[in-house]
């Protein structure tokens, strides 16, 4: 049984949590939010990178023996400063789903929703240059997607007129395909997808990032499909918000 410790800046990193059990149902997790000191979007990547450090020496003090970063801006900001410190751990990003969107565009046009962290990060940055001279590439800040999650509200008008501000723009550039660059928007998905109409792709990096799990596990000999399953959350602010979040996956 391998221990799989997750973390995000809240409950978002669940999305990921959800398809990560589908691929390896049988081990322990043990789920960290750092709610207290969410969102990370538009915070600086030392600040982001304390406070990976510091979740990271408690998720191997519980004993993980991966780690998956679930969260898009805290890969941006931290994950090469994890991976020099903490050379033995293996560590798992997440990255915006810009290929298979830019492999399936009809319309030639591509919309990525991700934090300002995300967005302006090295990494983003250079997978945008691989593609950018075949597609379009159109972003927006999902603003205010990350508190509506946080705070429960995943549908009905005011989740709607959040949603449609940020994504209006990108429809309006012609995309046909969303790219979901942050773990918390895939909870408002159904919302996207209403507001985006039949004609638009959307697309949620988490079952890539759980078959990448599997194979660095594999390749690590670290032994899976023991059992028991169990998991366990923490959280460093309060304990409704990813209570709430978890009863849905
Ligand atoms: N879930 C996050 C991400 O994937 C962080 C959102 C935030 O805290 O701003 O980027």
């Amino acid at each position: 049984m391998a221990t799989i410790g997750i973390f995000d800046s809240g409950s978002g990193g669940l999305s990921v949590y959800r398809e990560l059990v589908k691929v390896l149902p049988k081990e322990r997790y043990v789920y960290f939010s750092d709610n207290a000191h969410c969102p990370y979007g538009e915070k600086t990547a030392e600040y982001i990178q304390d406070r990976a450090r510091a979740i990271t020496d408690i998720l191997l003090g519980m004993g993980a023996d991966i780690i998956v970063v679930a969260c898009n801006t805290a890969t941006a900001a931290a994950i090469a400063t994890l991976r020099t410190e903490y050379p033995e751990v293996p560590f798992i990003g997440m990255e915006p789903a810009v290929k298979p969107a830019a492999l399936g565009t009809k319309s030639g046009v591509i919309g990525v929703l991700a934090t300002a962290g995300t967005l302006k990060g090295s990494k983003y940055l250079k997978t945008r240059g691989l593609y950018e001279d075949d597609v379009k590439i159109v972003e927006h800040v999902g603003q205010g997607f990350v508190e509506l999650v946080e705070g429960g509200i995943l549908d009905g008008p005011k989740a709607e007129s959040v949603v449609r501000a940020s994504l209006q723009p990108l429809l309006d550039a012609g995309a046909d395909t969303i790219v979901l660059g942050c773990t918390h928007y895939p909870f408002l998905r159904p919302v996207i997808e209403k507001l985006a109409g039949p004609g638009v792709k959307v697309i949620d990096p988490a079952p890539a990032v759980a078959r990448q799990t599997v194979r660095v596990l594999q390749e690590r000999g670290i032994e899976t499909g023991q059992g028991p399953f169990s998991v366990d959350l923490y959280f460093s602010g309060e304990p409704e918000s990813l209570r709430r979040i978890f009863a849905l996956v």
